[in-house]
């Protein structure tokens, strides 16, 4: 992009056709997209032969208090954008929608030919943003002959890239177009309405009946007439599906906020998750997603796992809970430096790949890399007919229902619960795990739920420990083992939330570095539950009390030991170390949910951060 003031977009998409106000209809998806990027937002809808469109830096609210909404109850046709920009300055004129003459549309993915595009294009026209976007509206603009469809037809043929496009004309002022390549595009059917959002969740509150639009998909939409084509604008076959999301569950439901919900959703989560993969006499764990590739999971010789941010502190754990229980070896990788990697695909080799959305762009270009050597492909997603799901062998879903605040909790947790349970299933297959021993975890999988209750029931402790921490500028998180990524995903849920600069370390790597920021002013939270490593865990405790610092711990409940040592502590049942992660989890997220809280900040809508990184 050669430094240009190029920006690239990840975003949320929606349209909206049919009687219901359309300003309403957009403004109410958008909000339910805001997760995506909230930089700025706007609509475009078609009124009286004219596009209107109203745009402007800030949130959903912000737009919604520059719409006349009341001028819409008679309109038909609109489209809209909330934006999150990784390049190029937040502003109204690079916010969406964008309008060339006659046509205007939204966009979501980046444009990799943008600067050969944009050198022929600005020799003939004023470009009003610095977005990749405007240049794909003056490309229809430019092609246009009374035919949408076709001037879309004809445009991709030049474009190169990633892109989701939803593209309205004045001059067919009830003819909606949706461009769909590597980015998501739904398009949900209601009785003589037709909506379009860049995910099923935006719209489950208006239908359960969708079609998906697959790559290299263009729909038209004439009124409710739904046609698909391919890029040769050869008419293909549209199948619909009915999808049944539980719409309630994407309420706040009488919490403050959408993360401490989440967070107290969690007991259910891991027990809609597990019960999938557990026989009703409570002996086998089942994994019917493996009917097709069973052969090739008794086979495997080694696994990978994959992801990004949160999904990425999932993998690793996977990584503890499979070597242990299996007997395979496993690796992690961070998905943007797996794609960039040489890696050598080796025979029965499985990879799973773990996105909450099942859309992070790594994660799917990871994806893509392998499917290229003929490597078992296995997704772990929250999101139902994600991307990721199309492009692996075999799907497996966490049943978190909707997360919306930025900062992932249940997916997390639920997505522990699956890698040990397909952990404990390796072990069943290798027979390296008895029925007594299979039937022990399940045993004590079951208890999950309810011992996070109990740890719920603590919020208030936890939060009293938050109170004294709010005015800290950095904090260490100590894990060992197991808990080590559990320290890791800590500190990454303070960092998102409160903006408190923080760590995660090995506890074991303490002396090698870390240990010279021990001070009065960087306190150090402290994994200290019961652990095959718990004697050398009170020794770090001791070396930074040692050194003047300030330890918070969590302990095993009744520890005596750790409470006289450490500053402030929280309990957890005793349990074994592999499922303490849990607990562990669950305290941490609600630690940074309160420092959040009582800084006053937007939890579910950290700055700069948005849910689904949907670009590189
Ligand atoms: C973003 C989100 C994180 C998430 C990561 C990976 O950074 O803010 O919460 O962990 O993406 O997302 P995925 O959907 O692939 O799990």
């Amino acid at each position: 992009m050669g430094g240009e003031e190029k920006e690239e977009i990840m975003c949320g998409i929606v349209a909206y056709y049919g009687k219901r106000n359309v300003s309403e209809v957009l403004l109410d998806c958008l909000q339910r997209l805001e997760y995506r990027g909230y930089d700025s937002a706007g609509i475009a809808i078609c009124e009286s032969g004219n596009i209107d469109i109203i745009k402007t830096t800030g949130k959903i609210k912000h737009l919604r208090e520059k719409i006349d909404i009341n001028k819409y109850s008679m309109t038909h046709l609109g489209i809209g954008h909330t934006r999150w920009a990784t390049h190029g300055v937040v502003s109204d004129k690079n916010a969406h929608p964008h309008k060339v003459d006659n046509i205007s549309l939204v966009h979501n993915g980046i444009i990799e030919n943008y600067m050969d595009l944009k050198e022929k294009i600005e020799k003939r026209y004023a470009l009003q943003s610095e977005t990749d976007s405007e240049i794909i509206a003056h490309l229809i603009a430019e092609k246009y002959n009374g035919d949408l469809l076709n001037s879309a037809i004809n445009t991709v043929k030049n474009l190169k890239g990633s892109y989701a496009l939803a593209i309205i004309s004045d001059k067919e002022p009830e003819t909606l177009v949706l461009v769909k390549k590597e980015n998501p595009l739904i398009i949900g059917i209601g009785e003589d309405e037709i909506f379009v959002a860049s995910d099923l969740t935006a719209l489950t509150a208006y239908t359960d009946n969708f079609i998906i639009l697959e790559d290299e998909n263009i729909a038209k939409i004439y009124k409710t007439d739904i046609k698909l084509y391919n890029f040769n604008g050869d008419p293909i076959s549209t199948n619909s599906k009915r999808v049944k999301l539980n719409f309630q569950m994407a309420n706040k439901g009488g919490y403050k906020h959408y993360m401490l919900k989440e967070i107290f959703e969690q007991p259910k989560a891991l027990l809609d998750t597990f019960l999938n993969h557990i026989s009703n006499n409570h002996e086998k764990i089942i994994f019917n997603e493996f009917e097709n590739i069973e052969d090739r999971i008794m086979s495997s010789k080694s696994i990978q796992i994959i992801g990004c941010g949160t999904s990425y502190h999932a993998a690793m754990i996977g990584k503890y809970l499979i070597e242990k229980y299996s007997g395979l070896s496993v690796s992690v990788d961070i998905a943007s430096e797996f794609r960039y990697r040489n890696m050598t695909p080796t025979d029965n080799q499985i990879i799973i790949f773990i996105s909450q959305s099942g859309e992070t762009a790594d994660t799917l270009a990871s994806v893509k890399l392998v499917k290229k050597n003929k490597i078992t492909t296995i997704a772990l997603t929250n999101m139902i007919s994600s991307s990721i799901t199309r492009m692996t062998d075999s799907t497996i879903y966490t049943y978190a229902g909707p997360e919306i605040g930025v900062a992932s909790t249940k997916a997390f947790t639920t997505q522990i619960i699956i890698l040990y349970l397909f952990a404990i299933y390796l072990g069943q297959c290798t027979k390296r795990l008895n029925d007594r021993n299979i039937k022990e975890h399940i045993e004590k999988i079951i208890r999950l739920p309810d011992l996070l209750d109990g740890v719920i029931k603590m919020n208030d402790i936890i939060s009293e420990i938050a109170m004294k921490c709010i005015n800290y500028e950095h904090f260490l998180f100590l894990g060992r083992n197991i808990n080590y990524p559990v320290a890791l995903e800590g500190a990454l849920k303070l960092k998102e939330v409160s903006y408190i600069h923080a760590e995660g370390y090995a506890a074991g790597e303490l002396k090698h570095g870390p240990i010279a920021l021990i001070s009065k002013k960087v306190p150090v939270f402290v994994i200290a539950t019961q652990s095959q490593t718990y004697d050398k865990i009170i020794g770090n405790i001791e070396e930074i009390k040692a050194r003047n610092g300030t330890v918070y711990a969590i302990a095993s409940s009744g520890d005596k030991r750790v409470i006289n040592l450490v500053d402030g502590f929280v309990f957890i049942p005793s349990v074994d170390e592999d499922l303490s992660i849990f607990p562990n989890t669950v305290i941490f997220q609600l630690f940074a949910y309160h420092c959040a809280n009582y800084l006053g900040l937007d939890v579910d809508q950290p700055r700069n951060l948005a849910k689904s990184v949907t670009v590189e």
